[in-house]
């Protein structure tokens, strides 16, 4: 009993009881809970269940999204795709448009420049670091018929020549987000206004599913041992 009534103080809080009630030896992702008190494993062991891990292979997160065109399936995919996210009214597009622009501007704009010509900081007419040309999405390749939302949407999926993938920093509906906002840079360069009525304009074939997949919550069975 005495011994137990160590004294704390500054970093020290003084002796514990079975601290593992205390301090819990599960763990969350990203953060060391590390603890000094922790008798289940060493501080390297609570180091290295922090560490970022895969997802479990062949399962689908909940919320998680599934691109049914493999990376060959590149022409597939630009004769069906259509922009997943689908305004209702102006406002909403406004809204998209607002957000696809943030996001276009941080992860796309380095290369592809602030108006889409492909002339980014980092390419700089030839000067910038960056060896190779971007696509500029404002040239007459881009803005005419036959360069549907999913030659985007592969694009920033798969990458395309030396450019990466993007999947890491997009979600899917941010994604067409993005792609909304390219369109509008699009509408700026040939003088025609993206407006409500634009969008449903640049429309190719009925899009197949690429959004989120909903999983069911199961069934809560009260007598089920939990
Ligand atoms: C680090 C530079 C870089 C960044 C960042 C970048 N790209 Fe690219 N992108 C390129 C280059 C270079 C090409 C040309 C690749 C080629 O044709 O070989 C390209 C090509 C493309 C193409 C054309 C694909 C095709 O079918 O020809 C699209 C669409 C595209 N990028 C979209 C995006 C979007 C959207 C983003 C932002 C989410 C983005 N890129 C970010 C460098 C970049």
């Amino acid at each position: 009993m005495v011994a137990s009534c160590g004294r704390a103080g500054g970093e020290d809080t003084g002796h514990e009881y079975m601290p593992d009630m205390a301090h819990s030896i599960a763990y969350e992702a990203n953060y060391n809970s590390y603890y000094r008190n922790n008798t289940w494993g060493t501080e390297e062991d609570y180091r290295k269940m922090a560490e970022p891990r895969k997802p479990v292979a062949n399962t689908i997160a909940r919320g998680e999204s599934v691109y049914h065109y493999e990376e060959s399936e590149r022409e597939r995919a630009m004769a069906e795709l259509n922009n997943a996210v689908t305004p209702a009214n102006q406002e909403e597009l406004d809204d998209i448009l607002t957000r696809g622009g943030n996001l276009y501007n941080i992860y796309c704009a380095v290369c592809h420049g602030e108006e889409g010509n492909g002339n980014g900081p980092l390419y700089n007419n030839g000067d910038g670091p960056y060896p190779a040309r971007p696509a500029s999405f404002i040239s007459d390749d881009f803005i005419k018929a036959g360069n549907s939302d999913g030659r985007f949407y592969h694009a920033i999926v798969y990458g395309k020549g030396v450019m990466q993938s993007h999947t890491d920093k997009l979600n899917p509906e941010e994604r067409w987000e993005v792609i909304h906002y390219i369109r509008s840079l699009q509408g700026i360069k040939s003088g025609t206004a993206y407006d409500i009525n634009a969008v449903g304009a640049v429309k190719v074939n009925v899009a197949p599913d690429t959004t989120a997949v909903e999983i069911e919550e199961p069934a809560h069975d009260e007598h089920a041992p939990h």
